[in-house]
């Protein structure tokens, strides 16, 4: 029986997980190989240079290691400041998570618009550069978080988090509370956030549209895999702590790699 082939989805800790379960349903038959490399987390408070010196070496590692068919960078602070040093360095294909200006412009009523990401992905040319070129006359508010990423963490890990925390990073993206054209649209900008989206609905100061990547990313790796091959081995998860820590999280990753339990 052929193998299956393998998808390997890299973040800096748990957030990749919020785009891993919108790819997993669409290629049920893939092999997952999920990576946290906590060990440099968070990589929102690390500048380009040090972010682009960590991941190239590192992902070469993991590509000789598991050989993928697919790299998902599962991380927007990761892919703005190394998309093109990998593909540079490597052949295998990948697909990057970037902040979806473009489709909340597109979508903005108000012409208002929020980019919620970590402090180094606001900052970011790539991010202006989205801005620039994708932003359709908005008036587009970017907001670096230095907490929410951790919260994210801590609250899937079962950590008590009070609404305040959230409250405090999330309350910047609300501009505009007594204009007719108040901000409609946030863009979720780090693949953490969707952890909190019960929460960040809950604490909202008014109802907006959330804009978060995963389903367009899943649509982009389903359509750069070769199409399935009918026979082969039954198909299986990995999950990998760059700190070698094991994951005490099983119950609650399963949801995440389709109902697996990661080895
Ligand atoms: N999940 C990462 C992102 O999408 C960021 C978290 C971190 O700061 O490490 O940007």
């Amino acid at each position: 029986m052929p193998a299956p082939a393998t998808i390997l989805v890299i973040d800096s800790g748990l957030g990749g997980l919020t785009v891993l379960r919108e790819i997993v349903p669409t290629r049920p038959d893939a092999h997952y190989v999920y990576v946290a490399d906590d060990v440099f987390f968070p990589y929102g408070h690390h500048s380009e240079d040090e972010i682009i010196a960590r991941v190239v070496p590192l992902v070469g590692e993991l590509i000789a290691a598991h050989r993928p068919d697919l790299v998902v960078i599962a991380c927007n602070t990761m892919s703005v400041s190394v998309m093109a040093p990998l593909r540079a360095a490597y052949s295998v294909p990948f697909v990057g998570t970037v902040p979806a200006i473009k489709p909340a412009c597109a979508a903005s009523k108000t012409r208002r618009v929020s980019v919620l990401g970590t402090r180094a992905t606001v900052k970011r040319e790539y991010t202006q550069a989205l801005i620039r070129d994708h932003g359709q006359g908005c008036e587009v508010t970017l907001v670096g978080s230095g907490e929410l990423a951790s919260l994210a963490e801590a609250a899937l890990s079962g950590v008590e988090v009070s609404d305040q925390s959230i409250f405090a990073e999330l309350a910047p993206c609300f501009v505009g509370e007594k204009d007719a054209a108040r901000t409609d649209t946030v863009v979720l900008a780090c693949t953490h956030y969707p952890l909190l989206m019960d929460r960040l609905v809950r604490l909202a100061p008014w109802p907006v549209n959330w804009i978060d990547p995963a389903p367009a990313i899943a649509r982009r790796v389903a359509d750069l895999m070769k199409p399935a091959d009918d026979a082969t081995e039954e198909a299986g998860a990995e999950m990998i702590f760059t700190s070698g820590r094991p994951h005490a999280l099983n119950h609650a990753l399963m949801p995440f790699f389709g109902g697996r339990v990661p080895a």
